[in-house]
């Protein structure tokens, strides 16, 4: 159980903006930031984060909500897994009883999980530190290869010592239990003994996005060729290998800034370059490339910069790796390193500003690149030059954007000494091929089956709206922006008399008075909901509403708080004014609106009368239906004329 003050500590301190920045490169558009949405595929930004209003929302699939909210989506947690998260992001501590033997049992396998990984890192990190052993064999190693002090606190790097299973044990004693110690790969069990996975290593944590130690790395120290290099963690329920980069969580903002990413094999390539101040660099940790990897670059950059170590085999055999990357309509670059160099040693044997300047200079263009490579190998085979433009031109029909791929094939066109037109048939040999296998993918069928897209369909409504729909919208809509703004208002008897009120008890006052009540439910338990609040002497605010437990009432706030708004058009036609700030004419906006509704309902009132008239049994009832009318005709007059003075005025 999280006690429901550290819940409301929590949602009052995960800024929405921060939260969704972890996943999201947001960029800022007046008040508010936008970015491409995560939970569609989009190619034009309708995420949007409101940090006034402390939520998101996505006007292309509609998704909204709190920082609490996008957690949830995103990390697919539930409710509490989610508290506990932002709750770890920013060390907001829960307090708790001492568990249970059975709630222990019950806290689920990823909640154990993470706990014992972070106690894990912890317990190497101590051990490379703070141990003889740790110090004599870790420490130095590490620093050998010049790796800081500070440098190894940031990346947390530690030691597993050379004992059969001293962590094991250690961990066991503490209370972690053999299955979690099992399935996190610590611990090795066979023939009822248990030892230590990672015995006898220096160990580089492995990071997600959000800085949560999910994995480990563990290098053999020196040259040990009897045992394998690395070992890894295995894939668990907090491991996914496939959508993880190392270094992401430390190169995240780097690569926002510098508006691009250095792709590396290893660990040690991250921590140097990082080390030497290039921080937008991630490995994919000695595996190929996934495409769930290149998308969480992509959240942060289109550019992509591949550093090689390896020989031209090794570049070769990552064509398709990179093939994918142009799928995604990045943009990608590489740089081979001089024989024998990786990055890391290249950065230690180089300055700083010569390491900037060989990133720089040979930073070439992959389509070229890899044109270039295969031109070479070619030579003047004419079947090998015929397979090097099927390749070339492969490639480049991955691209998504038209314009980058008329660019590419006139420059290999020039390269390879080839007619442009020759290219580009091939290209929409390849593009037609494409299209058709994604409509059948789509479709299931043939082409035919293909819905005409050329006739736009209208949405049809589904269920009838009722006819005050708007104004209710926009009156629960002011009540959430604004209810705690002060406005001056004219008495309504005497207009001389100006009071100063707040919008959401004028609102609340004067559509009780007149017993006005809303045809859309959700509206009106939005409404009921301010109305008793404010009676028990609170008015409540729109962070109320959208941390509601009423998954309804939280969607309808998020929605109606982030509704772009736009003045009618009467407001500027009439006033002949550079459209204002819906504030800077608050008074104005909450009479309108409430006239408005009002007059909605007043002329629903007529329109019933009306149809009770023309089935009226006799004289009588038709004459008192036709005063109410009259009387209603008068009512509807004064709102139009006060409504017109307002909006004139
Ligand atoms: N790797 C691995 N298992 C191995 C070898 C390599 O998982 N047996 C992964 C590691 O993530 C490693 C990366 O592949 O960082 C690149 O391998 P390599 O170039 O051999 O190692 P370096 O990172 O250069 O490590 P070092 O400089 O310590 O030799
Ligand atoms: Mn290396």
């Amino acid at each position: 159980m999280i006690p429901p003050h550290t819940i409301q500590t929590i949602l009052e301190t995960a800024r929405i903006e921060e939260v969704v920045s972890d996943f999201v490169h947001l960029r800022k558009r007046g008040i508010n930031l936008i970015g491409l949405c995560p939970f569609h595929n989009e190619k034009t930004p309708s995420f949007t984060v409101s940090p006034a209003k402390n939520l998101f929302k996505c006007f292309g699939c509609g998704k909204g909500g709190n920082s609490l909210k996008f957690i949830m989506e995103h990390e697919r947690l539930s409710y509490v897994e989610a508290l506990r998260m932002l709750a770890a992001r920013y060390n907001i501590e829960i307090e708790e009883k001492e568990l249970t033997d059975e709630q222990k049992e019950a806290q689920n396998e990823k909640e154990s999980l993470m706990a014992l990984t972070a106690f894990a890192a912890q317990y190497f990190s101590e051990a490379l530190l703070n141990t003889e052993k740790g110090k004599a064999i870790g420490l130095t190693y590490f620093k050998e290869r010049g790796f800081s002090s500070e440098t190894i606190r940031k990346f947390q790097l530690g030691y597993n010592p050379d004992q059969w299973d001293e962590f094991t044990r250690f961990a066991l004693g503490k209370g972690y239990q053999l299955t979690y110690l099992e399935k996190a790969g610590f611990t090795i069990v066979k023939d009822q003994q248990h030892y230590d996975r990672f015995r006898s290593r220096v160990i580089f944590p492995v990071q997600s996005l959000s800085g949560r130690v999910i994995g480990f790395g563990g290098r053999i120290v020196g040259q040990d060729t009897s045992r394998a290099k690395y070992i890894n963690s295995p894939e668990s329920e907090i491991y996914h290998k496939s959508a993880t980069l190392y270094g992401i969580y430390f190169a995240r903002n780097a690569i926002l800034s510098k508006n691009e990413c250095y792709l590396v094999e290893g660990y040690t390539d991250v921590i140097s370059l990082h080390q030497a101040g290039f921080e937008n660099v991630v490995a994919s940790s000695g595996t190929s490339l996934t495409t769930e990897q290149i998308k969480l670059i992509k959240r942060f950059t289109p550019n992509i910069t591949i550093l090689y170590d390896g020989d031209e085999a090794g570049i070769k055999a990552s064509f398709r790796g990179i093939d994918m990357i142009l799928e995604e309509g990045m943009h990608v670059k590489i740089v081979l390193f001089p024989r024998g160099e990786d990055p890391d040693s290249f950065v230690r044997k180089n300055r700083q500003a010569d390491v900037a300047e060989f990133l720089h200079t040979q930073a070439k263009n992959f389509i070229t690149y890899k044109t270039r490579l295969l031109l070479s190998e070619a030579k003047d085979d004419p079947i090998q030059r015929a397979q090097l433009v099927k390749e070339i031109v492969q490639s480049i029909s991955l691209i998504p954007d038209q314009i980058s791929r008329g660019i590419y094939i006139k420059e290999c066109s020039n390269l390879m000494n080839i007619p442009e037109q020759t290219l580009i048939n091939e290209l929409n040999k390849l593009l037609r091929k494409s299209f058709e296998k994604k409509s059948l993918e789509m479709t299931g069928g043939g082409i035919a089956d293909l819905p005409d897209l050329t006739v736009p369909s209208v949405p049809q409504p589904i269920f009838e709206i009722s006819e005050s729909e708007y104004q209710e919208k926009d009156i629960i809509r002011l009540l959430l922006n604004y209810s705690h703004e002060v406005i001056h208002i004219h008495h309504e008897e005497n207009p001389d008399v100006v009071q100063s009120v707040k919008v959401g008890d004028f609102i609340i006052q004067d559509l009780v008075k007149d017993e006005i009540s809303f045809s859309n439910p959700i509206y009106q338990a939005i409404f009921n909901e301010f109305l008793s609040r404010q009676n028990e002497g609170f008015l409540p605010d729109d962070q109320y509403f959208i941390q509601h437990p009423q998954e309804e009432i939280a969607q309808t706030a998020v929605d109606l708080l982030s509704s772009p708004y736009s003045l009618s058009k009467n407001w500027v036609e009439k006033k002949k004014i550079n459209v204002p700030t819906e504030k800077s004419i608050l008074a104005e906006a909450v009479t309108s609106s409430v006239l408005s509704f009002k007059l909605r309902k007043v002329e629903k009132m007529i329109t019933e009368i009306q149809r009770q008239m023309k089935v009226a049994v006799n004289e009588e009832e038709s004459i008192l239906l036709m005063n109410r009318q009259l009387f209603l005709i008068h009512v509807k007059k004064m709102i139009s004329e006060t409504l017109g003075r307002i909006i004139t005025r």
